[in-house]
């Protein structure tokens, strides 16, 4: 409570007040800088915290980060090749954390890559594909991707070190490939956009074999798999349950609790209604999760100047000079 003098009244000037005490006092309370105008002050305050920043010597406080609008994948790779060439490369940033998230391809070893329409799905893989090319050594490494989605002609172009199939009897081919490569220390992965398509495109022996080098786990044989929560949970059988029953993978751009039935995982309701973006959603692994937002793929430039390094046997230095060369 304050005391006034009977018949007091306070003038109405901005900034203008009282301050408690024995007796009342009236104050104008300072502007923090000097100027006629708001936005002459809002730049005069600007001026002095800029000076004050320059003026400081010691120790600075912890930086409060937030999560980029836009994640490059260049942004992320690491400086050079691993050299022990284990299959470990970054997709994107964890929400939490904001730092790179890297996934291991061991810790499949097969993915799914779930999600609504629109959501990233063909951007995650094309990712992790074109990361994993940076990450793992040339001789280290058979990337193929097997684009079967109508939708895929228009958006897909090369990707460097990628071997890219868009029907049956291709797949065919290349399981064969695959076969000799299993056991014997280099990396393959075999990505698959998506299963609907590849279940059109595919004829019975085809798949039966598909099947068969997911559920024998080779090593070295890794298989990511996109598909919709619809076309993986009709299958009883067969190849999307093989890479389902894992519970691992991503889900991206939404949170639909039959797309989170997939991956076995459970999102607080408060949260999984609020929806999510494109390029954003969840990274789980025996029905744990992480959240994520993937990095978008180098665009086309960036690309063409990786796939001119790769097959020079350029190595351990092509993503350092990708790198360098694209920031
Ligand atoms: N991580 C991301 N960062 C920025 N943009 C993204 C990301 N993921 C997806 N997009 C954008 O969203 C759109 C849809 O992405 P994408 O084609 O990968 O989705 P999809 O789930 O494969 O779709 P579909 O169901 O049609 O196959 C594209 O225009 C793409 O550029
Ligand atoms: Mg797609």
């Amino acid at each position: 409570m304050l005391s006034v003098p009977e018949g007091y009244e306070l003038s109405p000037q901005p900034g203008r007040g009282l301050v408690k005490g024995r007796p009342t006092l009236e104050c104008q309370v300072a502007v923090p800088a000097g100027g006629a105008s708001e936005a002459e002050q809002t730049a005069g305050v600007r001026r002095l915290t800029r000076d004050m920043e320059a003026a400081w010597s010691g120790a600075r406080p912890w930086r409060v980060r937030t999560l980029p609008e836009h994640v490059a994948l260049l942004d992320l790779l690491p400086p050079s090749v691993r050299s022990d060439g284990a299959p470990i490369a970054p997709v994107g940033l964890s929400v939490d954390e904001l730092e790179p998230l890297f996934v291991d391809l061991r810790d499949g070893p097969h993915f799914i890559i779930t999600g609504p329409p629109r959501g990233g799905k063909s951007t995650l893989l094309r990712t992790w594909l074109v990361s994993l090319g940076a990450s793992l050594p040339v001789d280290r490494r058979q990337l193929y991707l097997a684009e079967f989605s109508h939708s895929a002609l228009d958006a897909s172009q090369g990707l460097p070190g990628v071997r890219h199939i868009q029907d049956g009897a291709a797949l065919g081919a290349l399981l064969n490939d695959i076969e000799l490569i299993a056991d014997s220390g280099v990396t393959a992965v075999l990505a698959i956009d998506d299963l609907d398509g590849l279940q059109r495109a595919a004829d019975g022996d085809t798949l039966h074999r598909l099947h068969q080098l997911v559920e024998a786990r080779r090593s070295g044989l890794y298989v990511l798999l996109v598909g919709s929560s619809s076309s993986l949970g009709a299958s009883y059988d067969g190849v999307g349950h093989a890479i389902r029953e894992a519970h691992t993978g991503f889900l991206v751009g939404g949170s639909e609790y039959d797309d989170m039935q997939v991956l076995g995982i459970s999102v607080r309701h408060a949260e999984a209604s609020q929806g999510v973006p494109v390029g954003r959603g969840f990274y789980a692994r025996r029905k744990r999760y992480i959240r994520v937002k993937v990095a978008a793929p180098p665009n086309a430039a960036d690309l063409t100047a990786l796939t001119a390094l790769t097959p020079a046997g350029a190595g351990s230095t092509a993503a350092a000079r990708l790198v360098q060369g694209g920031g």
